[in-house]
């Protein structure tokens, strides 16, 4: 059973101004201020071990939550991004308006261009490029490891002053505070401490082992508990999107309960396939948080004053 009378802190988001370079399917960025109000208001060292967009690291820079950060991304090609974004701002975004720029009256055919040029020299500009005009910002891979996702042709992805802003926006916040890995998840838990705050976003368990993501390491879900086992011996602090339900539908696993986690649900809208067939089912995503987390944020003495 979820529990959903927890009271969140209060976090002051100017969530419209978080520069968010990266267009990516998945983002918890519309979901950051909720995710950011389980956290303490002050955190050393914010960890994401299965970062993709990095929606709550720029989140809690934006509002000074915290002082460093750790991205990490099994995923190269997008941790190249990041580096060229918190490293090299002008030149990536000098790069992405050439191209943007190139394709100009010929929107289908350039795309393929580029898409060839990413599959054969991984350049970052050339992902950026792709992200900002494929169906949906998925990042979608074939057998043999070349991206394959089509344009949505009504786009042209966004324009160079967009981009640049919000790639200069991200570098200004996370630039010289952010180590930037492209490691296994285990591996960056092992160098975690309790100082540490973890979020962690693992790919949906639906789309775990499909031929989208071969070219990933597998998130088994018996391996992640062990690992959060671990954690909890360490008594890290931690926080775990973990799927979640459309009405009633549930999605993937729940997370076991001898790991002693708080259960939380959020409100992540309406469901489009539901609101298509005329239904009407909300979507929660679930959150757990860590045993040491909810004793840090006094929780666990609020959730008994509501019982
Ligand atoms: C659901 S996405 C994270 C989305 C992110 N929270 C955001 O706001 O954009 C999951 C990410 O985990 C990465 N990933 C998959 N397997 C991994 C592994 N074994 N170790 C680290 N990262 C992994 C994927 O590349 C993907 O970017």
């Amino acid at each position: 059973m979820a529990h959903q009378f927890l009271f969140p802190n209060e976090t002051l988001i100017p969530a419209n101004n978080i520069p968010h370079p990266i267009p990516y399917q998945g983002s918890k960025r519309n979901l950051a201020t909720d995710i950011l109000s389980y956290c303490p208001p002050k955190i050393g060292r914010l960890v994401e071990p299965f970062a993709g967009s990095a929606a709550i690291s720029l989140a809690a820079a934006s509002c000074d939550r915290a002082q460093e950060f750790w991205i990490n991304d099994a995923h190269k090609p997008l941790i190249d991004l990041w580096l060229e974004i918190i490293e090299r701002p002008d030149q990536l975004s000098d790069k992405y308006e050439s191209l943007w720029k190139n394709q100009l009256g010929r929107e289908r055919e350039y795309y393929d261009v580029v898409r060839s040029k990413f599959n054969k020299t991984h350049q970052s500009e050339c992902f950026l490029y792709l992200l900002a005009r494929c169906v949906k910002a998925a990042i979608r891979y074939n057998s043999s490891g070349g991206f394959n996702n089509s344009p949505d042709n009504r786009r042209k992805g966004a324009t160079p002053e967009t981009m640049r802003q919000r790639i200069t926006g991200a570098s200004q916040l996370l630039r010289h505070r952010t180590k930037v890995t492209s490691l296994d998840y285990k591996d960056v838990l092992l160098g975690c401490t309790r100082d540490d705050l973890i979020y962690m976003d693992p790919p949906y368990q639906g789309v775990c082992g499909s031929r989208d993501n071969r070219y990933l390491p597998k998130i088994d879900h018996d391996g992640f508990c062990e690992t959060l086992r671990g954690l909890n011996k360490k008594e890290c602090l931690y926080l775990v999107s973990y799927d979640g339900r459309t009405g009633t539908k549930t999605f993937g696993k729940r997370l076991p309960d001898h790991l002693e986690l708080v259960h939380l649900e959020i409100h992540a809208g309406r469901s489009t396939q539901a609101t298509l067939l005329g239904r009407n089912d909300d979507t929660y995503e679930s959150l757990y948080l860590s045993p040491g987390l909810v004793k840090l944020m006094g929780l666990d003495r609020k959730a008994k004053k509501t019982h």
